[in-house]
């Protein structure tokens, strides 16, 4: 198994060396423009494996796919962050062409491969990406959900004084303000966590979620990577390790949920031939009146982008 991780940034190295703590790969490519940064990355990470006992071998490339070829998973983390002030959608323009490049270059060597997109606006350079690749919707995916989920349950974990692993949750919608935390599908061991938290909390939380992106950006002057660099390893490696788990992923919809030719996220089984199935849940009103919400605020975005190639 090979994974390529373009763009040696925060979150591709941060998710390269995840990839190869997990040992999910024999190899992973790390690539960037930069001359010699995702050499050097990959070098550091490949130090750690007689430290941290892992095997998956790591390589950094400037620019150079002919490395990446037979990729079985590449994972496009290129682009620009968000700085404070700046919402998503001001990043669509610069990193579409930057997207779009990268898979370009990616199809040619890796035709068979699986892409998962992290770059930002997740769900329009998801659709970039798809649109570049021409690939069937089952190999073109993007991280949101796993990240947005991981900030919701981390909350709870706090609010309960419980472990973060005990928290189980499920979240929907775009990778934005208008995501779409469920509450009814939120357990902690089981128990449904309207039982121990009260509606008022479980509204200040979701909340937080929402705005959790922002909350870092506004700390650290730029957007996270430790939990972004995990959630898309953990795709990958789900992937690679057919490992058939359900994760909330940002994947195209025809129909499911009402909705037609829109990438927003739903809890997706992941295995080793992509999206292998999307789970369509039972919502009630208010959460599918959410979900179309969300879907229109994604739409107006892929739009800005169909309008850039036209
Ligand atoms: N989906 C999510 O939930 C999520 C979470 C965090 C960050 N992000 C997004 O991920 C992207 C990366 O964030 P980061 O913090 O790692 O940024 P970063 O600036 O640290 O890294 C981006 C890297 O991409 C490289 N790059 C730029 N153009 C390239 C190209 N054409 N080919 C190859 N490499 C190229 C840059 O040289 C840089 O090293 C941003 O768009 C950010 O908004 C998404």
């Amino acid at each position: 198994m090979k994974i390529t991780v373009v763009g040696a940034g925060n979150v591709g190295a941060t998710c390269a060396d995840v990839l190869a703590h997990k040992d999910a790969a024999h190899e992973v490519i790390l690539l960037d423009i930069k001359d010699g940064l995702a050499e050097g990355k990959a070098l550091d990470i490949w130090q750690s494996a007689p430290i941290d006992r892992f095997n998956t071998k790591t390589y950094g490339v400037t620019n150079d796919y002919s490395q990446t070829a037979n990729s079985n998973v590449v994972i496009i983390t290129s682009g620009l962050p968000r700085k404070p002030g700046m919402s998503r959608d001001d990043l669509i323009e610069i990193n579409a062409k930057i997207v779009k490049s990268v898979t370009d270059n990616i199809i040619q060597y890796s035709p068979c491969t699986i892409i998962i997109v992290v770059s930002n606006p997740l769900d329009v350079m998801t659709y970039q990406a798809y649109l570049a690749s021409k690939f069937a919707r089952t190999r073109v995916m993007g991280m949101a959900g796993i990240l947005d989920t991981g900030r919701y349950r981390a909350f709870i974990a706090d609010e309960l004084n419980v472990s973060p692993k005990d928290v189980q949750a499920l979240l929907l919608g775009g990778h934005g303000d208008t995501m779409v935390p469920l509450p009814r599908y939120t357990t902690v061991s089981g128990i449904p966590v309207l039982e121990l938290i009260t509606k008022e909390r479980i509204d200040s939380i979701i909340e937080r979620t929402k705005f959790g992106g922002g909350e870092l950006v506004k700390l650290m002057g730029t957007s996270a990577w430790y939990a972004p660099g995990s959630a898309a390893a953990r795709m990958a490696e789900a992937i690679t390790r057919n490992q058939k788990r359900v994760l909330p992923c940002c994947v195209k919809l025809e129909g499911e949920y009402g909705l037609e030719n829109i990438f927003v996220g739903v809890p997706v089984v992941l295995g080793k031939n992509g999206v292998e199935r999307i789970i369509e849940l039972k919502l009630t009103d208010s959460e599918k009146d959410q979900l179309h919400n969300s879907a229109v605020s994604v739409k107006e975005m892929m739009e800005v982008l169909d309008r850039m190639h036209s």
